[in-house]
């Protein structure tokens, strides 16, 4: 199955009471895995959990820690960008140059890349005098 197709297919299962605002996510690792998540609102706002962040989680759990491509799909008028904190947590674990591909479910896409969507990223280099 491809990125995209797994994507869409994950999306579906979403958790989301609160916005009806459906995401997929899906990502592969150097291993050729593909890795899913969907977002899964709580009642408690603040604790829903964004669809990246849940294949992450997946990823992880899976033994694999290197994200080399991902897929991000839901429901908008405009191919659905990643919210702030999951461009951080891409960003954990995908080098600069990995491609993200923003989908929306009737068929656009835009091709961007970890780099671009987080510039000037905070990362371990910024600790090295602690
Ligand atoms: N959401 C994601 O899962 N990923 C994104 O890239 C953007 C936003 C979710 C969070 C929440 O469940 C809903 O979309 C509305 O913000």
């Amino acid at each position: 199955m491809q990125l995209k197709d797994a994507a869409r297919a994950v999306r579906e299962n979403a958790y989301v009471p609160y916005s009806r605002f459906k995401v997929g996510a899906a990502l592969m690792s150097p291993s050729g895995a593909i890795h899913v998540g969907c977002n899964v609102e709580n009642v408690a706002y603040p604790e829903g959990t964004c669809a990246e962040a849940g294949a992450i989680a997946a990823m992880v759990a899976a033994g694999e820690t290197e994200i080399t491509e991902a897929y991000v799909i839901a429901d908008s008028p405009h191919p659905v960008p990643p919210c702030g904190g999951c461009r951080q947590k891409l960003a954990e674990f995908a080098k600069g140059g990995v491609t993200v591909t923003l989908a929306t479910t009737d068929g656009q896409e835009f091709v961007t890349t970890v780099a671009d969507l987080l510039p000037g990223a905070f990362t371990s280099t910024h600790m090295d005098k602690a």
